[in-house]
């Protein structure tokens, strides 16, 4: 097992993910230039693993000072790339910092692993690549439809460039489909910490439990659903982050069939945002105050996972329920609230 390149490692699945990879024996270093992420986390990502981790706080659009980084690191065996911008909503009101950001960063991290022959390579996608589905459960081989944002593009056109890619090098690719990632680690030391106003549904809901937001509004109750409001697939963290190990072994074992492969990772049921709610207010006790609000422009209906493939080929079974996902929110939430001094401080310097 040679080292891990993890960008975006001070992100919020990075942080997961370079916890489940220590723990699995590998060596991992980091690149995140900080711009969206608070360098706290890998904090804490050292305390469970009690290893230390190095982040190289690079933008990997400069081409010359992520080239340093694989001449500094020539013992890269693997590569798990999350850095991205992520916010739907800023993708529409600035797609050009949306395209060159996550298409830049991807092409020249692509340039590297050419160049230095890095053998393996998992790509974070997302759900968002199918757009509006007909059919649900989707599968991988559901066809995407355009997607709802710019962001949404970005992904999409992200997969088309490493398949391509993948076509013309000798380096094996995975593109993991995440639907709704949420919770937070089991031990309460890492989590989810979005700068500014929460875009997402669960830490919207833990921030309104705790009084940091004063209401919350569920955006839309007229969709054709069981209860009237959206649908999603919401697939714990620490579940995310197991299918990467699982992933890279697999590559490792040299078990892929093709260049690329695409695997789905939900759990398989869909959950409105009613029920999400409902399930946090049992969890945590606490009776959140929410409003029935109009639609968000842009959302989906309703979009939940067909995973029997990641299932099936990569071995990958999900361990957390959607009361574990609230219970380690909250659990989060509550740590964030009693160690403000701590996290505000960072957070605040990158608010
Ligand atoms: C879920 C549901 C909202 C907040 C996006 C990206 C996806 C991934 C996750 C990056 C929707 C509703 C939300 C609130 C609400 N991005 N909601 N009130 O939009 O499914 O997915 O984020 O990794 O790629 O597309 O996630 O959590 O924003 O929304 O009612 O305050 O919750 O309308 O129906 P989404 P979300």
């Amino acid at each position: 097992m040679g080292k891990i390149l993890v960008t975006g490692g001070c992100g919020y699945i990075g942080s997961h993910t370079i916890v489940d990879l220590l723990t699995n024996g590998y060596d991992v270093i980091s690149v995140d230039n900080n711009s969206r992420s608070n360098p706290v986390i890998l904090k804490g990502a050292e305390v469970i693993t009690g290893k230390k981790i190095k982040n190289y706080k690079v933008d990997l659009c400069n081409y010359d000072d992520t080239f340093a980084i694989f001449q500094e690191n020539e013992d890269i065996s693997g590569i798990i790339h999350f850095a991205a911008f992520k916010a739907v909503g800023e993708s529409v009101a600035t797609p050009l910092l949306y395209f060159e950001n996550n298409l830049s960063s991807l092409v020249n991290l692509l340039k590297c692993v050419q160049e230095f022959h890095i053998p393996h390579f998992v790509f974070s996608s997302s759900c968002t690549v199918y757009g509006n589905p007909d059919i649900i459960p989707v599968t991988e081989t559901t066809l995407p439809k355009p997607a709802e944002s710019p962001y949404g593009y970005t992904k999409q056109m992200g997969e088309q460039i490493i398949v391509e890619f993948a076509r013309s090098s000798a380096t094996n690719c995975i593109l993991l489909r995440y639907f709704n990632p949420a919770g937070a680690h089991p031990s309460g030391i890492i989590g989810e910490m979005p700068l500014g106003k929460p875009q997402n549904l669960v830490p919207a809901i833990t921030q309104t439990g705790i009084g940091r937001l004063p209401k919350m509004m569920v955006f839309g109750t007229d969709y054709p659903t069981r209860d009237g409001s959206c649908v999603r697939d919401y697939i714990h963290v620490s579940d995310i982050a197991d299918a990467h190990t699982l992933s890279l072994k697999y590559l490792e074992e040299g078990m892929n069939m093709g260049r690329c492969e695409v695997f789905n990772l939900g759990t398989g049921e869909g959950i409105t945002v009613l029920e999400a709610i409902h399930a946090f207010e049992k969890v945590s006790g606490v009776k959140l105050n929410y409003e029935l609000g109009p639609r968000r422009p842009g959302d989906v209906v309703a979009i939940y996972a067909n995973n029997d493939k990641a299932r099936s080929i990569l071995g990958w079974k999900p361990k957390y329920s959607l009361e574990d996902i609230m219970a380690t929110a909250w659990n989060w939430e509550l740590r964030l609230k009693a160690d403000e001094t701590v996290f505000n401080s960072q957070a605040g310097e990158l608010n």
